[in-house]
Order: C-alpha cells, then structure tokens, then sequence
C-alpha cells in the first residue's frame, strides 16, 4: 500500500512522565503532528477540507516497544493498511533515528465524515491518493513487517509467485526469473539483515523469516502465492508451510535439503559467526564461496565470482550471525515432507556441494506431489549459474499449476 516518506521529530522534556518517558498522550500527539506533517509535504494539509470531508478517529491502538526520552530524535512514517469506501486504515511507526530502533507502532482507523458526521465515501482524489501502488513493469517496494522493513522487487502481474534467495546472497539471484516468469507477479524480497533491510540484532529464526514474509504478502494484498526457495530459503518455504500453510499454494525447492544441521555443521555455524563478527559478511561469502558456484561455472563463468561478492557484502554483521544461527537451530523438516499436498517442484545442480544431488533425491520421493531436475554443469546457485534452464523449468511447472 501506499506508503510515505517519514518526518522526523524531537521528543520534550514537558511530554514526558514522572519516570522521564513520553508520555501516553503525548505519543498520540506525536503521531497526529507527524501525519499532519507527512499530508502538508506531500498533497497539502488541506487535502480532507478542499474534499468535502473529515477523517474521524474511529480506533486507535498503541503498541509500546521501548521507552522515548527527551531529546530522542523520532523518525515518524505514515503507510496505508486497508482503503474502505468511507474508511482508512493507517500504520505509523516511531523509530529512534540514531539507531533505528522501532520504538511505538500505530494503527488507526479513520472514517470519512460529512459536517454533521456522517460516513461520507471517499472522495476520488484522496482515494487515488492513498490507493495502492501498481507495480506493472517492476519496483522496488519498502513496506515495514513488524520490526523491520523489508525491500522487495516486484514486477509483473498475475498470481504470485515468492521468491525466497539463500545465504549470504540477495533477491538478485532470481534476477532472470524475475526477469522472464511472465504471466506471474515475481515477489523477490531481501531477508531481514540483508540488503538495505535493516539488521536487528538477536532477532532472527526460520519463523521470523516466515513471518516477515506472510506480513510483507498482507502488505502486497496476496493470499497465496507459489513459494520458491533456493537453500536457505527452502528451509524458509517449510517454516512457512508449518507456519502459514495457507498461504502456499505451490513449492519449488530449489538446491536445498529438509533435514536439520549435524553437530558437525551446527559447530561450524559458530565458526562463521565468528568469521562474521571479526572479519564482517564479505569475509563469509569469500569462505563459501567455492562450494557456492559449481566448479564448472567457475571456470566458464568467472563473473558470476564478483556478483555472488557482491551479494554476500550487502549483509549486515546481525543479519549474518543471525541467518546462521536460524540455520543452525532449524528444525527437520523430513517429517514436513510427506504432508506437502500442493504441486511441488525440486531443482538441483549436479555440481551442487553444498546441498547436494542425492538429498534432492530422498526430497522428492518424501513429497507425494514432486517431481526433479538436475540441471546439467551448475552448482548450489542453479537459478544465477544457469538460469535459462531453471527459468525454463520453473515456467514449465507454474504453467501445470492451477490458478488460485
Ligand atoms: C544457503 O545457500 O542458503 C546456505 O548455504 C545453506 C546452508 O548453509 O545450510
């Protein structure tokens, strides 16, 4: 939904309580000033009086994260929720501006009102105002999923398509999916910790991840949508069946396993972490990188070793740690497999080390819906090492899938 830009705000010591905190009315205040501030930048603080209408209050509802202290410089957004024939529903969040951290989320509902108060439609230029934005040929959207804010590419229409990328890379690796899958509306988030997502600390699991992703679907007013994920983000499609099974209306499982880390692997996610911590997310994805690209793709493809690069450094040091404790503490999602009743489709890389051929095997034949492929001269990244073949495979799939 619409979603405008936000206005900063300085906290008084006179809003504040005997313990020094802004105080219950104030914060309403604060947001009020803000909204007022976000309509005078954007189309005139006189947008609801030149219509013919007022926006009445009919519920609001504050949720307190952490306290706000004098001198706390707040940074106010203001996104449209739901657009009714008479009514608005709004979500502003108040963030510390010097550390971004989410400090008081609200969500208010207005109904448009004549003089005497009565429930007014609303007028066309308010509606077209906070209408929702089209994404006909592909953009880049921001929308906050509790505390974060998720950036996701988004083109094409149709029923949806999600595609959910491993670690440490970013939506770019479906590039040529988002590319040429025609005919579905390409949902390409970054995670949490990744890309120009913010990086909380301490915060990270595979139901926060699935989590973060069923609120940015309510953001982008989709129900279900086909799940594809590569690794990682295969660990994220099964929490989201566990999760939000729902809103999955088909999987594709691309270059990843169902069973849990080894104690083996669960000590060397402590190593990485400690790789992270020292020498930051760069230094991981060089360490991964020979098992991510297969080894034909490195010596036929080099460029793809600079862009994989380039990925594993648009993390932050918290969402590194955290993706890879999530991947650690991850649950086996063998005894999932059978459950799975939507279309299924699983793709692996024949060079793929990381996850390889074999698991993709016992995958396939847990999931009474799938059928694989193992595409030819790729590794664990078959979408980017060779992505018409995936493409390809993925069209074939969507187009047996039946619509939602
Ligand atoms: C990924 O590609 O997402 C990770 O390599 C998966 C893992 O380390 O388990």
């Amino acid at each position: 939904m619409s979603q405008f830009p936000p206005v900063e705000t300085t906290v008084y010591s006179y809003e504040c309580d005997a313990f020094g905190h802004l105080n219950q009315a104030a914060y309403l205040q604060v947001f009020e000033r803000a909204r007022w501030e976000i309509l005078a930048r954007g189309p005139g603080a006189d947008l609801f009086d030149r219509n013919g209408v007022w926006p009445a209050v009919r519920r609001a509802t504050v949720d307190y994260l952490l306290p706000a202290m004098p001198g706390d410089v707040l940074s106010v957004d203001a996104e449209v929720e739901r657009l009714g024939s008479t009514s608005l529903e709004l979500r502003q969040r108040a963030v510390r501006a010097r550390d971004g951290k989410l400090l008081a989320e609200l969500h208010i509902v207005f109904v448009t009102v004549d003089k005497e108060g009565k429930p007014k439609p609303l007028p066309a230029e308010i509606a077209s105002i906070f209408a929702p934005r089209q994404s006909r040929v592909g953009e880049l959207v921001r929308h906050g999923v509790g505390d974060v804010s998720l950036t996701a590419e988004v083109r094409g229409d149709g029923p949806a398509l999600l595609l959910i990328h491993g670690f440490p890379l970013d939506h770019s690796l479906w590039a040529h999916q988002i590319a040429t899958l025609k005919g579905w509306r390409r949902i390409a988030p970054d995670l949490r910790g990744c890309g120009d997502a913010q990086g909380p600390e301490n915060a990270y699991s595979m139901a926060t991840y699935a989590d973060d992703l069923a609120r940015l679907l309510d953001k982008l007013q989709v129900n279900r949508a086909v799940v594809a994920g590569l690794s990682m983000g295969g660990y994220i499609a099964f929490e989201l069946l566990r999760r939000h099974r729902d809103r999955v209306h088909g999987l594709i499982l691309v270059d990843t396993r169902a069973d849990a880390d080894t104690a083996e692997g669960r000590a060397s996610r402590e190593t990485m972490m400690e790789l992270a911590r020292k020498e930051g997310p760069g230094a991981v994805g060089e360490r991964m990188l020979p098992r991510l690209l297969g080894r034909t793709t490195q010596r036929t493809q080099p460029h793809l070793v600079p862009q994989v690069k380039q990925m594993a450094a648009r993390w932050s040091v918290p969402g590194v740690v955290g993706a890879l404790t999530a991947m650690r503490d991850r649950p086996d999602s063998t005894p999932l497999l059978q459950t799975i009743d939507v279309p299924a489709l699983v793709v692996v890389g024949q060079e793929d080390e990381l996850t390889p051929p074999d698991l993709s095997r016992a995958m396939t034949a847990a999931i009474p819906s799938a059928a694989m492929t193992t595409i030819a001269a790729a590794g664990h990244l078959a979408p980017l090492e060779a992505p018409s073949a995936v493409s390809r495979l993925m069209a074939e799939f969507l187009e047996a899938v039946p619509r939602p």
